[in-house]
């Protein structure tokens, strides 16, 4: 019998959890370590080099330490960056998350679609290479929020987070008059892991209701 492996999850926060409990369920039997940097949330926060710098030798120690078979960056934040100098620097395997553009441009009926992440993703080069090689015909609206992750943690850990809050950080990914308008966007990307933390209440302050991607269980 072979032994289980050992999978390191990380994130800059608890974003990440919602990416680990679909790795759960594939891989019962593993492993798991969880790596949550938060003495250097919110990641979208930071510039480029910055987090470079921190993200690359930080996984080289948590590696020495944990010794995993495949490390998982669960921060579309650092992956829109890491993977190469990881891919690089490291001989263990790696998965990263990166916003869902394709799935959702092949899925959405209107072909407007928008792509909810921290400010720091939706600026990516990565990011806007997706878009122009999967957009497949649809208007892809980049939504930066400053915000989202950071009220995701509050909510979480009990914290009030008022609707109000959460509706300002929304607002712009919603194009269009309404759930009869045929130009509507009907399809948003969730291209940060924090978001899913907040799966109903987005779904109950949505304007009108859109498919939320979530490429979690992707991953
Ligand atoms: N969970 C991270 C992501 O997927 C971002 C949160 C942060 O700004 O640190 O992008």
């Amino acid at each position: 019998m072979t032994a289980p492996p050992t999978i390191l999850v990380f994130d800059s926060g608890l974003g990440g959890l919602t990416v680990l409990r679909e790795i759960v369920r594939a891989r019962p039997d593993a492993h798991y370590a969880y790596v949550a940097d938060d003495a250097f949330f919110p990641y979208g926060h930071h510039g480029e080099d910055e987090i470079i710098a921190r993200v690359v030798p930080l996984i080289g120690e948590l590696i020495a330490a944990h010794k995993p078979d495949l490390v998982v960056i669960a921060c579309n934040t650092a992956s829109t960056l890491v993977m190469s100098h990881l891919r690089e620097q490291y001989t263990v395997p790696f998965v990263g998350t990166v916003p869902a553009i394709k799935p959702a441009c092949a899925s959405s009926k209107t072909k407007r679609v928008s792509v909810l992440g921290t400010k720091g993703t939706v600026k990516r080069e990565y990011t806007r290479a997706l878009i122009r090689d999967f957009s497949q015909g649809c208007e892809v609206t980049l939504v930066g929020s400053a915000d989202l992750a950071s009220l995701a943690e509050k909510a979480l850990s009990g914290e009030a987070v008022s609707d109000a809050a959460i509706s300002a950080e929304l607002a712009p990914c919603f194009i269009g008059n309404g759930a009869s308008d045929p130009d509507r966007t009907d399809t948003v990307v969730l291209a940060c892991t924090h978001y899913p933390l907040l799966m109903d209440r987005l779904v109950r302050l949505a304007p009108w209701p859109v498919d939320w991607i979530d490429p979690a269980p992707a991953i």
